[in-house]
């Protein structure tokens, strides 16, 4: 078995033939890389974000490795106009997209009392409107066409814990979750599907310097947290990506997969801590129990 198995591609030759897939925030890190895998698996790309030349990079260089079209368009998601416009470029370029993938973020570290109300707006803004103009146009148009699709939400573990320090991004990824399960029920009779993914550690440039900045990652050693001992490979998120826009998921509807190392459930646990304990003190620790009579 080669090292990091883990991290080799999964799914068979073809997996995504003939399917148009659309990433927000395709240009860069996670998208960049689910991008990546998918136009190797087959299919045709449309990656859409703020920065246009970022953007064309990327296109040109999946391009390059894949041999599928890769279109990139500019495109704020927190502008109606702009996705409606991004909707309508699409469909010229390829007739029709088969999968909606909104991964767009903003996020960064703050003590809450910090924030200005435009700051609060801004991650707010780009992660749950981002993601309910996204899901809205594109679902307004797949019911119009009676065209079958799937939406893949990207989130995080503290989407449902809540987490302290990141708290607009921690509201607006709980929307997002909300909005994926809502509308797995709500839209399964038109033949759509919502999934989500919660990724725990996977090192990218956006997020690392703005999670983890200056010599933070020292002081708190994120990977301490995690039970496997070691971050997510990009492939292994892609692998799970490529399974949840494929037709070998069609009766995954309203999941959220989470992939983090066993990290979030570490926090969670009460007695978790244990861990720290060296195996040699359990001799002790079991005869001490062992020895406590009545209540
Ligand atoms: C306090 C801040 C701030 C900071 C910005 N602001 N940075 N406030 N602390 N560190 C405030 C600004 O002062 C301003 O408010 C408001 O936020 C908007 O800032 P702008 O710089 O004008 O916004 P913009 O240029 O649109 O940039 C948006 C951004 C930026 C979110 C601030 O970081 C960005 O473009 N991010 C996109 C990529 C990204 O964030 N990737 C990480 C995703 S990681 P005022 O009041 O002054 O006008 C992720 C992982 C989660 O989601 C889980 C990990 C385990
Ligand atoms: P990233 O590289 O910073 O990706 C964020 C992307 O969002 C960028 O390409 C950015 O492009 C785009 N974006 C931001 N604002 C936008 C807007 N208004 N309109 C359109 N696009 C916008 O960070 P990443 O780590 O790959 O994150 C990808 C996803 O994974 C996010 O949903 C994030 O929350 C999630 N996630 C990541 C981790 C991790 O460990 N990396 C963990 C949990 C969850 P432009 O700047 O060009 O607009």
């Amino acid at each position: 078995m080669p090292e990091k198995f883990y991290a080799q591609p999964m799914l068979k030759e073809g997996s995504l033939n003939g399917k148009v897939i659309l990433i927000t925030g395709g240009g860069t890190g996670l998208g960049k890389a689910m991008g990546k895998y998918f136009a190797q698996l087959g299919a045709d790309l449309i990656i859409a974000s703020r920065k246009q030349d970022v953007l064309v990079k990327t296109a040109k260089e999946i391009e390059e490795e894949s041999g599928r079209t890769i279109l990139p368009v500019q495109c704020d998601v927190t502008n109606y106009e702009q996705v409606e416009n991004l909707l309508k470029t699409a469909i010229e370029k390829f007739g029709k997209v088969d999968s909606l993938v909104n991964n767009a973020a903003g996020n960064f570290i703050s003590p809450t009392e910090r924030l200005s109300n435009r700051a609060f707006d801004i991650i707010v803004n780009i992660v749950l409107k981002g993601t309910y103009n996204c899901t809205l146009a594109f679902g307004k148009y797949w019911i119009e066409k009676k065209q079958p699709a799937s939406v893949l939400n990207i989130v995080t573990t503290y989407a449902w814990t809540g987490s302290a320090y990141v708290v607009p991004s921690a509201v607006a990824k709980a929307g997002v979750l909300a909005l994926t399960r809502s509308l797995a029920v709500e839209w399964a009779k038109y033949n759509l599907r919502f999934n989500a993914i919660a990724p725990g550690l996977f090192p990218t440039k956006g997020a690392w310097e703005r999670l983890l900045p200056g010599n933070i990652a020292d002081k708190f050693n994120p990977v301490k947290k995690i039970p496997v001992g070691r971050v997510g490979e990009h492939q292994e998120l892609a692998n799970l990506a490529a399974y949840l826009v494929s037709d070998f998921s069609s009766f995954v509807n309203g999941e959220v997969i989470t992939i983090d190392g066993g990290e979030w459930l570490k926090g969670a646990g009460q007695f978790n801590m244990l861990d720290e304990v060296p195996q040699a003190m359990w001799d002790e620790i079991e005869k001490a129990v062992r020895n406590v009579k009545g209540s």
